[in-house]
Order: C-alpha cells, then structure tokens, then sequence
C-alpha cells in the first residue's frame, strides 16, 4: 500500500486540507503518517482510520521510506528537508504548498482544473514536484481559464484586493483585534443617536493613528484602511506578490509565448476571500456573450454573475465567498478603451483553490497514477 507523509497538517492551510480531505473522503486506499516539527508521538487528526503517533518531521531515515509527501509546513522546512532527501536518493512525490520550490525547473505548479494536461505530462516525463501556486494567481487562472483556453488574452492586468489569511493566522487575527480596538473607542458614541458620523470617524482616526493600535503583525492599520503592499520589493519597482503574476501565470499554462500579466497588490480588511479586478486587452474584438460563455466554460467552479446590483451584492463579495469553492466572475463589460478591452472582477476563497484544494487534487491524481 501506498505510504503517504502528512508534513504541516496543523496549520492554516494544512488543516483547510484536513477538512477537505474528509469531507471528499479522501483518507482510502493509502497509509497516512502525519509528521511534526514540536510534538513528536502526539496524536494525530481525525482521518476515520487508525494512525500512528506523530513522526518527527526532520528524521530524514522516516521520511526516506514515503511513497507521497505533502507538505504545507512552509518554505524553511522545504529548503532544509528537500534537498536532503533528493542527495540520499529518494525517489519520492513531493507534494508542497510553499514557494519554495515553485519556479524550479524540475518542478510543475499544479491547478488541474487548468494545466491537468501539463500534470500529466510532467508525470509521465518523470516529474516527482509538484507546487502549489500563489492564491493571487491560482484564483485568477481559475476564474479566467476559458478566456485562456481559447487564445482570447493579448495582455491582463489584475488589480487585488487580497483577504488578511493570504499574510497567515496572526495576520488574520490581528485584522480582528483592530476591528474590536476601533468598536471599543466608538461603542459609546454608536450608542448615542445624536453623535454624528464625522463625530465617529474622529475616534475611528485617532484609533487608527495611536501607538496602541494593534500593527504588529501588518505593519499599519488594516481595519477601516488598506495597504497597497504585500511581500518584498523587487527590481523591477513590483512586489513580490506582483512579480508572480507573470511568472507563474506562464509556468502554469506553459505557454509558448508568454503573455503579459502586472497590476498592484492591494491587502484589504476581508478575512479569507481574494477579490481582483480585471483589465483584459483581447486578442480580437469578440462580442461580450460570446466571452461570458467562454469564461462559464473554463471549469464547473466558475459562475458567472450578472452585471447586476443585487445579483453582484449578492453573490461577488468576499462575505458570499469565503468557505465555498465556487468562483464567481461578473461586472463583465467592454471598457471605453475599446472593443478589445474587457473588464471583469472575480472573487475566490485563497485557503481553498488558492491553496489547499491544487493539492488535494494531485494527491489524488498521483495515487490514481501509481495505481
Ligand atoms: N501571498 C498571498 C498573499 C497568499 O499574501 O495574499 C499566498 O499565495
């Protein structure tokens, strides 16, 4: 039987994993061994089997003797286990949600609802890495595929609106520490019909602007603001966060002739969901119904929401989002530009096809493959 190594279960995107991994009934047909790096022969999760206790996830010998690893334990962990493993001679599956190994050459990014086609041909040429991409850029592809698979983009540029959860749990956390600091300056004025708005916002401001307020893990305020910044700077004037826009839309679709992906990277207050508008430069003027059919047709998560009110508040926010899967796609329309420029906005839940839900799929994909 296959022997299967859980590394990193425990945290964010290892346990959205977890859950997932239930919820389809996933734990059949292999050996699960959960590992850790702080509670060696702990107990492990609920996965409806018997399990041993926990490993230890540095013990190169144990992790020598896995058939799969999936690994959500982060970068640091990956760079000091990974190359060991390939130098003993393991010939093994790595399966991994961190950037760490994500543009290497010997390794393919995997989103099978888009590029399954590059995933099995990385299989069957050899391939044993398999990565999960950046949510920003994951959840573009998802809610633009069809646009993709029919050679409809010249150029794209995506400006984000990206949840606190993609900057990690404390960051989360923090996001609603600053929401209780700015209720506890204003709950009384709130209470008080008379007081006015302006009244409120001076509260909310010098909530915002004292050396009390909650930064520590974001840096600045986060509730009631936003920060065009995420990741470090690179060369080029992007960010990090930017940068992979281009580098990984190309590596995932393994395009011939690269196309142009940039915009700005901007965290806001939503807690799991990423939002991104769209700036599409068509490759020809195609009517906008034959678009929106295109883009429907690009995988069965996506739905395409009516440029419409109260279809859009309704249905295209991160509140309807966060915990589903489903990837909707709306205020579809040309731009003045032009008939060749289309806009469009989407949102998806960055814990789940923007990480956890890539890998839990080729999990499956690889075991199916072994079998
Ligand atoms: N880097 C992303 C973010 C999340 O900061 O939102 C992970 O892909």
């Amino acid at each position: 039987m296959l022997r299967v190594g859980f590394i990193g279960w425990r945290g964010m995107v290892g346990s959205v994993l977890m859950e997932r991994m239930r919820e389809e009934n996933d734990f059949n047909g292999f050996e699960p061994v959960f590992f850790t790096t702080s509670n060696i022969g702990g107990k492990g999760p609920e996965t409806g089997m018997d399990i041993p206790s926990l490993k230890d996830a540095y013990n190169m010998e144990l992790l020598f003797d896995f058939d799969i690893i999936v690994t959500c334990q982060g970068s640091d962990h990956t760079k000091s286990v990974y190359p060991e493993l390939q130098n003993m001679g393991w010939n093994g599956f790595w399966i991994d949600s961190s950037s760490a190994l994500r543009m290497d050459d010997e390794s393919i990014i995997v989103l099978d609802p888009v590029n399954r086609s590059v995933i099995d041909e990385g299989l069957r040429s050899g391939i044993k890495t398999f990565v999960g991409g950046n949510c920003t850029v994951s959840l573009m592809l998802m809610a633009l595929n069809g646009l993709f698979k029919n050679k409809c983009i010249e150029w794209l540029s995506s400006m984000t609106y990206q949840a606190a959860s993609g900057a990690g749990a404390n960051n989360m956390k923090e996001l609603v520490a600053q929401m209780i600091a700015i209720s506890d300056v204003t709950r009384e004025k709130m209470n008080d019909l008379a007081s006015t708005a302006i009244e409120i916002d001076a509260l909310v401001t010098g909530q915002l602007q004292s050396l009390a307020f909650p930064v520590s893990q974001f840096g600045a305020p986060l509730a009631a603001s936003l920060i065009p910044w995420i990741d470090r700077l690179m060369d080029s004037g992007q960010t990090r966060e930017e940068w992979k826009g281009y580098a990984e839309t190309n590596k995932i679709l393994n395009l011939e002739k690269p196309v142009p992906v940039d915009g700005l990277c901007v965290r806001i207050g939503a807690m799991r969901s990423h939002s991104q508008a769209f700036t599409i430069k068509l490759t020809r003027d195609i009517p906008l119904n034959e678009l929106t059919d295109m883009i429907q047709g690009g995988n069965e998560w996506v739905r395409i929401v009516p440029n419409e009110r109260e279809a859009t508040l309704k249905e295209l926010t991160p509140a309807a989002v966060n915990g589903t899967l489903q990837v909707p796609v709306g205020r579809l329309r040309k731009l003045m530009m032009g008939p060749e420029y289309l806009t469009a906005f989407s949102v998806g839940d960055q814990l789940l096809w923007g990480a956890a839900e890539p890998l839990r799929r080729v999990l499956n994909i690889i075991i199916e493959y072994l079998s």
